[in-house]
């Protein structure tokens, strides 16, 4: 055996003291007592499935300014996480084959942690879906206008899901309306003008678009709508196929419009908007009763200069990779949540999605670990401490929980709360690697 790793283990939802074997990167044993060439004790300290993020903006290549996977990987791994998922809209965008496997490239070289990559679908590439199939993780669909605009017309919906059902692969999905979203478009000059401009209507008929639409397809097809945020989201989603999984971001989790400071209004532009106090609330129940599924930081990093715009032309998105996993970890410690719920948001459930081969510590998975000491102290956040390009956040000043190592396949990348781990240690997930499910 390789390594060893004792301590508290997190298993179907109770902690067991024991120790964790390792070989070559994968989980091979988990006994009461193992010793392995090279053995790590956290006695009273817990070990956790690390967090996958299934929802971030690299930026790479097109917008490196605003982050790359050197940057971006870095703070996820400080964040506990050891799988991230890249978004399309970049520049050139991941609609074709052979940007898929120049982005693979550019993470190869740089990333910390492992991760996979998302194919856009948008109106003229429907015909490239099978190929892009063979090396991507997953395909994107923006619905509505947003960062990079990247698009598929909404009444194209049905016979693209329908196209792609056979390809084994999940589709998130960006859920507002474009038709809406023009029908509502205003000059904004504040956030409150923001949410007017995008109304949780124009959410809600996106979803009944993706509701009525994947109803018809021959196979069931994986769907992930993306950072719901409203209460009229949430009232048609309650009662939805189990084929569709539900995300949520921390940042329409943890704030809302009556919050944030007239002085940083561009900042908390995002798409779709923070809404208010009572979508706020929504969420919360929704994860309480179980009807939202996965967290998922939706990072989208600006930086300080671009966001210190006009309103109306500053870019919408913030970024949170690497205090999502912490945040949370202070909401379990003040028991807001339960560390169940944010072990099947943050690790499970984003592993059934996606089909990697981790979040759970299970014999035969990645060796994707996470040591967490709930009896350090609660921090607060300051952007100098954090590790992305673009150097702000919105969490500033709030109570987050950082974990203190990350292993990634059986390396330790995080170690006491600083990084060890080497730029290129992270591999991209095959899709041939998926679990079977
Ligand atoms: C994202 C970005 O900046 O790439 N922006 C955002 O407001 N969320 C795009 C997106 O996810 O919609
Ligand atoms: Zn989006
Ligand atoms: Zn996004």
């Amino acid at each position: 055996m390789d390594q060893t790793i004792e301590g508290k283990i997190y298993l179907n939802g109770r902690f067991e003291e024991g120790c964790i074997g390792i070989k070559d990167g994968k989980i091979t044993a988990i006994k009461k007592i193992l010793k392995g060439d090279e053995h790590y004790s956290f006695s009273h300290q817990l070990i956790l499935p690390a967090a996958i993020d299934l929802h971030v903006h690299f930026r790479e290549p097109g917008f490196t300014y605003k982050e790359d996977f050197y940057t971006g990987s870095k703070a996820a791994a400080y964040g506990g996480i050891s799988c991230f998922f890249d978004m399309p809209n970049t520049n050139p965008p991941t609609t074709h084959t052979n940007n898929v496997l120049e982005k693979i490239r550019y993470a190869s070289k740089k990333s910390f942690v492992d991760y996979g990559i998302y194919a856009g679908i948008i109106d003229n590439n429907i015909d490239e879906a099978k190929k892009l199939s063979e090396y991507c993780n997953g395909f994107k669909i923006y619905l509505g206008d947003t960062t990079g605009s990247l698009q598929l017309d909404e009444q194209k919906l049905g016979d693209v899901l329908e196209e792609i059902s056979s390809l084994n692969r999940p589709v998130l999905i960006h859920a507002e309306s474009n038709k809406c979203l023009q029908q509502h478009r205003i000059t904004e000059d504040n956030l409150q003008d923001h949410i007017r401009s995008r109304p949780a209507e124009c959410e809600e008929n996106a979803i009944r678009n993706i509701l009525l639409s994947s109803k018809t397809t021959k196979k069931p097809l994986k769907i992930h709508i993306c950072h719901l945020s409203s209460c009229e989201g949430f009232e048609i989603l309650k009662k939805h196929p189990p084929n569709i999984t539900i995300g949520v971001t921390p940042h329409h989790l943890l704030l809302n419009i009556e919050k944030i400071s007239k002085r940083y209004q561009t900042h908390y532009k995002v798409n779709p908007p923070i809404r208010t106090n009572l979508d706020q609330e929504t969420l919360w129940y929704g994860i309480q009763k179980g009807f939202i599924d996965i967290l998922e930081s939706d990072h989208a990093p600006h930086t300080l200069q671009d966001k210190e715009a006009e309103f109306m032309d500053a870019p919408a998105g913030v970024p949170g990779a690497e205090t999502m996993l912490p945040l949370f970890l202070a909401e379990v410690k003040r028991n807001n949540l339960s560390l169940k719920k944010l072990v099947s948001m943050l690790c499970e459930k984003p592993a059934d999605l996606t089909g990697v081969p981790k979040g759970r510590i299970e014999i035969g998975r990645d060796a994707d670990l996470i040591i967490v000491d709930l009896k350090e102290e609660i921090k607060n956040i300051r952007a100098e401490h954090l590790h992305s390009k673009c150097g702000w956040t919105p969490f500033e000043g709030m109570k987050a929980l950082f974990p203190k190592h990350l292993f990634v396949r059986g390396e330790i990348v995080i170690e006491d709360h600083a990084l060890v781990g080497a730029p290129g240690h992270g591999k991209h997930i095959q899709p041939s690697q998926y679990i079977r499910m």
